[in-house]
This record gives structure tokens, C-alpha cells and sequence, in this order.
């Protein structure tokens, strides 16, 4: 799944950072309910930026490059399986199933005989989407005498566990959980993100020792701290840089607050890579878009999936552009939908045009409202200025579209292809009947309808001829 350059989620590998460790097993808890998402959906697979939360996190896990990623999964279980197996290829996912969820600790237990030993793990939250791979990296790091665990300052902490510090030596103790916690505990800002790394040696020693014994009646991951202290071992607290590198989704407004950062973050990248963004805050992106220099992007535009601009592109107000390549200098005009299509240098899309997959543009096309195009390829300065469907499509260079036109592509069972030559003209009002083939220079009488070839540089005109009835009188409303 490449990032490229210009995204927020910078891909830079951090596998240098963990040479000479060692070898690493990522372990994502995603079992839980959700249950204030209210919802039909599994959380993690609620999408933030367009992708699943879940998907966030096993790309994030997978720059670190670990040998295997377990997914802890319970509730809506199937449905977790079926989404990341279509949309994330990202291969080797060994899905651990929790039939009862009995808190963290039991559901890390529960993936560990599959980890192998002499092995790092860190330990995910599925509904933490946001965090850099860096600062798992260091979390990783860390880990090494004991466990490690990342923390945050949050300035409204709510029912997020609690870091209980030493007040000598400043060393991390133990977490509080909210619930558990008294009215000073309940007042300290740094919080438990409940991402944690150590050995898997650690882990099935610690984890065994949990008890149920606290109020909610769950088995904390979060326990293992205050025992791994009890043992000596060293316990690392990494720090992280914002909230929201941390900030878990437990309900749908949470995931709209990590959906505006991480906008945020992807229109700034836009704009340091060259782009004028007219509102940043309007602009949204679902993929990894690539944009030349000066590119410009009115308000409510959409860039989805894998998106590449020219130079001098401009995207005009209320567009949205999805899996395409746009060519230098061309101006997708408002109100337009651009998905699948390969447009060249200089071209001019919409206002209100709908290009289809398939779509391949030469340099100087001009494609102008209410054209709707699909599987079709049009070559260079070729022109549908006006309210038509081009579908299966070969068209060559300098050909004039007139209004109205329709390739007549699909006979209710199979489609067929309408092939034009080079400096066509095809007037307005023209009905195509695929398969058909209009060749270099012919020319096409307005209200035509074509079922047959029409050979270099003729007229095809196929309509009834005008009949006009002279002294014709009309209809009287008084007689
Ligand atoms: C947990 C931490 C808390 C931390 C917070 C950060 C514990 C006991 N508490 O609390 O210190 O501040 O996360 O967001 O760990 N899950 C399972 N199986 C289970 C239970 C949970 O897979 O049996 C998964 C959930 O799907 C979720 C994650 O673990 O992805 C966290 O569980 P959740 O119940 O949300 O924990 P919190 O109460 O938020
Ligand atoms: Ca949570």
C-alpha cells in the first residue's frame, strides 16, 4: 500500500530503528463491542480518511516490518475478516478469535501461543488509528530490559487509565483505571494510550499472574506494570508528541475529531507539496494524492484513493476525483466526477461531467457538462462539449461530439464497441448504434441514427427526410 511523499502518514521505513533487537510480533486488540458507536458495524472498521480504523493500524504496524501481526477479533468477527481481507493487502494478517471478552490482559492472552518464542510484542488497540510509526518504534525501543509503554498529557483525560509516576524518581508504577482510580489519581493529565511493548517471556509470565479482582471484574492489561515493578524490571514510559498520536474512538463523535486532525494534517501536506488549498478545512482526502506545482483546489473537493495531479492542475468547486491521473495544466471544473480516468496535458472537464472508469484522455480534450464517459479513449483536441454518453469508446484525434450524442453501447445483453477515426464530425442529436465504425474525416448529419459503418470522408446522414405539407391547417380550439 505506498504513501507517497505528499501524505500526512508519512511511510518512512523504521525498520533501521529496530535492527539489532528482536524479531518483532505485532499484536492488535480488536475484539471489543463498541458499544457506544451504536452501531451495525464492527468500530474498527469505522473509517477514518475513507479507510477502517483497523486498516490505520495494520498499515502503521506493517512499516515496522514485524514478522507476524495477530488481530485479536470477537465481536463481528466475520465482518472484520471479510473487510480487511478485501480492501488491505497487506497479506499475512493471523486473525486471533476471543469468544469471550474478558478485559486486555486476557485478550493479549489469548493471541500469545501464536507468537513466537524469543519475540518482541507490542500490543494495538484496533480504535487507536493515528499513531506515527515512529513512536511505536520507540515504544519497541524501550522495551528492551522491561516493558515499555506509550503515554500522553491529555488536558481532558476523562475515563482514560491513569499513569501513577514514582514521586522520587519520577519512574512509571503502575495505571490506574479510571474507575479504580481515587480523586487525586482521577486528577492526573498523563494517561495510559494502551499501547505497550515487551518481551513475549514478559507477557506470558505477567499476564498469568492478573486477577479479576478490581471494578470492573476484567483482567487488565494494564496490571502487568505494577507487577513488572514488583519483579525490578524497568519500566519505560514514552511520551507521546500530541493526544491525538494516541486518542482512541469510543463513540462516533471521537471519530469525527480524529477524522478533522487527520484532514488537517493531509491538507498541509497539500499545501507544503505546492498546492493552493482555497479552504483547507474543505478540502478532503481518502488516499494518497500526489500533486504537481501550483496546483489549485476549490472548496468541497474530494481526492480518493490513488490520486496524481499534474502541475497547474485546478480542481473546481464541489469535484471529486478518485483513482485518476490528471495531466498538467488541466482544469477539472466544478461539480464534476473523475474517477478511474487517465486525463492528459490541458484538458477541460465539467462543470457537472461524469467520467467513468476507463476513461483515457489524450492532451486537449475538452469534455464539457453533462458528458458522462466511460471505457472510452478520446485523442488529442477532441471535443463533447454538451449532454452526452460516450461508453466503449475508441475516438481519434480533433473529433467533434456534438450535442446529444449517444453510443448505443449495450443491446440488453452484451456490450459493443463504437470506434470514430480522426476529424470526425458528429453532429448534434446523433444516436450511435454499437458496434459501429465511423472513419477518418467522415461527418455525421444532426438527428442521425447510425447502425452502419460510414467509410473516410462521407455523409452519413440517417434520419427521415423533412416533409413539409403546405397549406396545412391547424387544429381551432373554437370549432
Ligand atoms: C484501555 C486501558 C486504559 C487506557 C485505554 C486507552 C485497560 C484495562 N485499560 O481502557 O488504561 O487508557 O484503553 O484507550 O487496558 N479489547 C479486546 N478484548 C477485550 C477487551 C478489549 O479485544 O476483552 C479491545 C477493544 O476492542 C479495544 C481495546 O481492546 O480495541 C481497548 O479496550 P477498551 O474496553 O476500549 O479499554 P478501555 O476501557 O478504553
Ligand atoms: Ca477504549
Amino acid at each position: 500500500m505506498p504513501v507517497n511523499s505528499t501524505s500526512a502518514s508519512n511511510e518512512s521505513s523504521v525498520s533501521a530503528a529496530l535492527a539489532g533487537s528482536k524479531p518483532l510480533e505485532v499484536v492488535v486488540l480488536a475484539a471489543g463491542k463498541g458499544t457506544r458507536m451504536r452501531s451495525g458495524l464492527p468500530k474498527v472498521l469505522h473509517p477514518v480518511a475513507g479507510s477502517a480504523m483497523l486498516e490505520h493500524v495494520l498499515r502503521t504496524a506493517s512499516q515496522l516490518h514485524p514478522k507476524a501481526i495477530h488481530v485479536v477479533i470477537g465481536h463481528g468477527s466475520e465482518k472484520v475478516k471479510s473487510h480487511i481481507g478485501h480492501t488491505c493487502a497487506l497479506g499475512n494478517v493471523n486473525w486471533v478469535q476471543q469468544t469471550e471478552q474478558l478485559g486486555t490482559g486476557h485478550a493479549v492472552k489469548t493471541a500469545l501461543p501464536d507468537v513466537q518464542k524469543g519475540s518482541m510484542v507490542l500490543v494495538l488497540y484496533g480504535d487507536v488509528p493515528l499513531t506515527p510509526a515512529q513512536l511505536l518504534s520507540d515504544c519497541v525501543q524501550g522495551a528492551a530490559k522491561g516493558p515499555a509503554l506509550i503515554t500522553a498529557n491529555m488536558p481532558d483525560p476523562a475515563a482514560l487509565g491513569r499513569i501513577i509516576r514514582n514521586a522520587d524518581t519520577n519512574a512509571v508504577e503502575r495505571i490506574v483505571e479510571f474507575k479504580d482510580a481515587n480523586t487525586e489519581q482521577r486528577a492526573i493529565s498523563e494517561i495510559n494510550s494502551g499501547i505497550m511493548a515487551g518481551s513475549v517471556e514478559f507477557f506470558n509470565d505477567h499476564l498469568s499472574r492478573l486477577s479479576t479482582d478490581n471494578a470492573q471484574g476484567e483482567y487488565y492489561l494494564t496490571d502487568v506494570i505494577e507487577s513488572a515493578c514488583a519483579d525490578g524490571l524497568p519500566v519505560t514510559g514514552v511520551l507521546a508528541g500530541s493526544p491525538y498520536e494516541v486518542a482512541g474512538v469510543n463513540d462516533r463523535v471521537q471519530l469525527a475529531e480524529l477524522e478533522r486532525v487527520f484532514q488537517a494534517k493531509e491538507a498541509e501536506a497539500l499545501m507544503l507539496s505546492g498546492a493552493t488549498l482555497l479552504d483547507p478545512d474543505r478540502v478532503d482526502v481518502r488516499g494518497n494524492v500526489e500533486v504537481g506545482q501550483d496546483c489549485m483546489i476549490d472548496i468541497n473537493v474530494i481526492l480518493e484513493g490513488e490520486v496524481t495531479l499534474g502541475a497547474n492542475v485546478e480542481i473546481g468547486a464541489g469535484s471529486i476525483v478518485r483513482n485518476s491521473r490528471i495531466g498538467d495544466n488541466t482544469v477539472i471544473h466544478p461539480n464534476s466526477i473523475v474517477d478511474g480516468a487517465n486525463v492528459g496535458m490541458r484538458c477541460s472537464i465539467g462543470p457537472f461531467a461524469r467520467i467513468r472508469p476507463g476513461s483515457d484522455f489524450a492532451q486537449d480534450v475538452k469534455i464539457g457538462n453533462f458528458v458522462e464517459t466511460k471505457k472510452t479513449r478520446m485523442g488529442d483536441g477532441s471535443k463533447a462539449s454538451h449532454l452526452t454518453y460516450l461508453g466503449d469508446a475508441e475516438i481519434g484525434a480533433e473529433v467533434n461530439i456534438g450535442a446529444g450524442t449517444v453510443t448505443c453501447n449495450y443491446d440488453g445483453i452484451s456490450k459493443h464497441r463504437t470506434d470514430i477515426g480522426d476529424d470526425v464530425f458528429v453532429g448534434t442529436n446523433s444516436t450511435l448504434v454499437a458496434p459501429i465504425q465511423i472513419d477518418n474525416g467522415a461527418f455525421v448529419a444532426a438527428g442521425s441514427t447510425l447502425t452502419s459503418k460510414v467509410k473516410p470522408g462521407d455523409l452519413a446522414v440517417g434520419r427521415a427526410r423533412q416533409r413539409n405539407i403546405e397549406g396545412w391547417k391547424r387544429p381551432d380550439k373554437r370549432s
